[in-house]
């Protein structure tokens, strides 16, 4: 199984926000088979850029959800997004300045944790009162 196959823990019981994490995790997976495959740092590049940017949309669409719910910690939770964003430029910028062509192992090693601490322990929080207001 690869590190960023689909995994059912993953599952939070929301239909809309586990459709965006499968993208998540395919474009994460891609990133990881450029990499494997030893395509041009560009080609690396490109792959860095879709997940952020799909990243961007998920965060946003995740706080409007939150929003929606009235989730009561939608702040804190919007504060865990901008930090996530900011890793991931930070470990995006410290590739295009290396001289390496594959992404650092650290670079997967961020990407697995924030998938395991985010989705497993943050996203699932929302998710209960999601999931409660559905069933009221
Ligand atoms: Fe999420
Ligand atoms: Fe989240």
């Amino acid at each position: 199984m690869g590190m960023f196959d689909w995994d059912p823990a993953y599952d939070i019981g929301v239909t809309s926000m586990n459709r965006e994490h499968q993208v998540l995790l395919q474009l994460m997976a891609k990133l990881q088979a450029v990499c494997d495959a030893g395509a041009p740092k560009a080609a690396v590049l490109t792959a860095v850029d879709a997940l952020a940017a799909f990243t961007v949309t998920h965060f946003r669409d995740e706080e409007a959800l939150m929003e929606r719910i009235g989730f009561a910690d939608r702040k804190l939770h919007g504060i865990i997004h901008k930090q996530l964003l900011e890793k991931l430029d930070e470990h995006k910028r410290a590739f295009v300045a290396s001289r390496d062509t594959v992404l650092a192992p650290a670079f997967f090693q961020f990407l697995k944790g924030w998938l395991k601490s985010h989705i497993l322990g943050v996203d699932t929080k929302y998710a209960t009162i999601a999931r409660q207001q559905k069933s009221a």
